[in-house]
């Protein structure tokens, strides 16, 4: 919980979440598995809350995403989302610096039957990238419809940068923890270190003012505490 967020406040968060969980998600064993050996294997508990897993659920839906990448799987709760999402026939590809961790995602990955449908790919994202560039080069790879932007904030104007050559026009990117309890107020430290939410505003503002995108953002509150979410459209 935020040390800024009353307890009080908090607990009504809380409350209000759980009417809108226990309202629209219907319990799905393969989920409940997944967050269960992330705990067990002593993840952080850091994933997408339940609601937010399906608010992008519903995005890659809504975008007709069939090909979606991931920055930053964990245990591969965000990504059993966008499997659900896209299908038997589409294709999740979701980048993990640390090999322990992309082997936690890998085994609830296969547990969930998806692991024809998710690509876990180990190693700093943006030397993975490179990668996945020279396939493409070599026609090995196709255009994303759906990005989600969920691993060190501190490289997201990096992850911007890629994101933008990887994507189809029409296309989506979300950036996760926009808001981080408020700490996007900070600011840049007195030594110039950064947590780089700002810079990805300061980025896309000008992509706005150029008409290269369209986006928003949302602050949200429950059992993450309070946080946001960014969501672009490429133009
Ligand atoms: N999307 C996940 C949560 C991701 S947490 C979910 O909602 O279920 C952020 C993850 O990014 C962590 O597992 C962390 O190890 C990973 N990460 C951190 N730096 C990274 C980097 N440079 N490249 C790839 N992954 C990174
Ligand atoms: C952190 C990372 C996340 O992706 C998240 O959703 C919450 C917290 C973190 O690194 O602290
Ligand atoms: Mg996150």
């Amino acid at each position: 919980m935020a040390p800024n967020i009353s307890a009080t406040l908090q607990s009504k968060f809380l409350a209000v979440n759980d009417i809108i969980e226990s309202s629209l998600l219907i319990p799905d064993p393969v989920l409940s598995a997944t967050l269960a050996a992330n705990a067990a294997a002593g993840l952080d508990e850091i994933d997408v809350a339940p609601t937010e897993g399906k608010f992008l659920y519903l995005l890659a839906k809504l975008s007709s995403s069939t090909r979606i990448l991931e920055f930053g799987t964990l245990g591969g709760y965000s990504a059993t989302w966008f499997a659900k999402a896209v299908g038997e026939e589409g294709k999740v590809i979701t980048l993990e610096v640390d090999p322990k961790t992309a082997e936690v995602a890998r085994s609830n990955l296969k547990n969930a039957g998806f692991e024809n449908v998710v690509e876990v790919k180990v190693g700093k994202a943006l030397e993975t990238l490179e990668g996945l560039k020279d396939e493409w080069k070599r026609g090995g790879e196709k255009e994303f419809d759906f990005i989600f932007v969920d691993a060190d904030k501190v490289n997201n104007v990096a992850y911007l940068k890629y994101a933008l050559q990887m994507i189809r026009k029409g296309g989506v990117i979300v950036f996760d923890n926009v808001v981080r309890q408020g700490r996007i107020l900070d600011g840049k430290g007195s030594d110039g270190s950064t947590n780089g939410v700002l810079e990805t505003f300061e980025f896309l503002k000008v992509l706005e003012r150029e008409g290269k995108v369209e986006s928003t953002a949302v602050q949200t509150v429950g059992p993450k505490g309070w946080d946001g979410v960014a969501i672009v459209r490429i133009l």
